[in-house]
């Protein structure tokens, strides 16, 4: 969804392919980057390999059923491991949802035992900067602005780019993309996103991530928690 190169999301992509075992389930994140690691799962299954995948969105899920891996989800299997893009990378937090994705990222990335981020070098900042997207049921766009304004954020409706009106996502609910300047306590923002009745998942992942795979134009730069 966003910039970066390509040669280097698939680099990290790959590398994150390479750590799924046999007879494992997988959790199958959204965007370009994961789309990397998707596909060298799709080969690897071609040669034998026996994995379930949870999908994260329809792009996950249809990427996956074209690269021939069988799906499964939350209710019969939880992920052994997680491959999932980000935004925004702090240390081992995240920014995520440019997709509109983060609801069901978050709910598979986090029930997984282990969650491994991939990213080009563009995603790494010094300090969260970008908007936080949250996923807002339709009937409580109002209430959810005002109580982020309350927060000193402003907040955007998403709008969609080939539909005329907003963003829907997946599970049928609207996007605020919030801007909040520079973010110095994410975990504290965080847990006063969560209290906001009818924003039903904010985009902030706090000590979620396992281990970060950053692709460059040579190599894949891994940081393990
Ligand atoms: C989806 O909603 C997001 O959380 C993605 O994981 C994120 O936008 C990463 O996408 P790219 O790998 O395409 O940058």
């Amino acid at each position: 969804t966003t910039g970066g190169s390509e040669e280097a999301k698939r680099r990290a992509g790959e590398r994150a392919a390479e750590l799924v075992k046999d007879g494992t389930v997988v959790g199958l994140g959204t965007g370009s980057t994961a789309a990397h690691a998707i596909r060298a799962l799709g080969q690897r299954v071609e040669a034998g390999l026996d994995i379930r995948g949870v999908p994260t969105s329809y792009q996950s899920a249809d990427l996956a059923r074209e690269v021939g891996i069988p799906l499964t989800t939350l209710d019969d299997a939880l992920p052994d491991l997680a491959i999932d893009g980000a935004d925004q990378i702090v240390g081992f937090d995240l920014i995520k949802g440019g997709g509109a994705a983060h609801a069901r990222e978050k709910l598979v990335d986090s029930a997984a035992e282990r969650f491994v981020v991939v990213a080009d070098p563009s995603k790494e900042v010094e300090e969260f900067d970008g908007p936080v997207p949250l996923e807002v049921l339709p009937s409580a766009r109002r209430p959810v602005a005002e109580a982020l304004e309350g927060l000193g954020g402003t907040p955007e409706l998403r709008a969609a780019e080939r539909k005329d009106g907003p963003v829907v996502t997946d599970n049928g609910n609207l996007v605020f993309d919030c801007e909040f300047g520079r973010i110095a306590e994410p975990a504290d923002l965080a847990d006063d996103l969560a209290s906001i009745p009818g924003a039903l998942e904010h985009g902030l992942f706090v000590g979620l991530a396992d281990t970060i795979l950053v692709g460059t134009h040579d190599r894949v730069e891994e940081r393990r928690r």
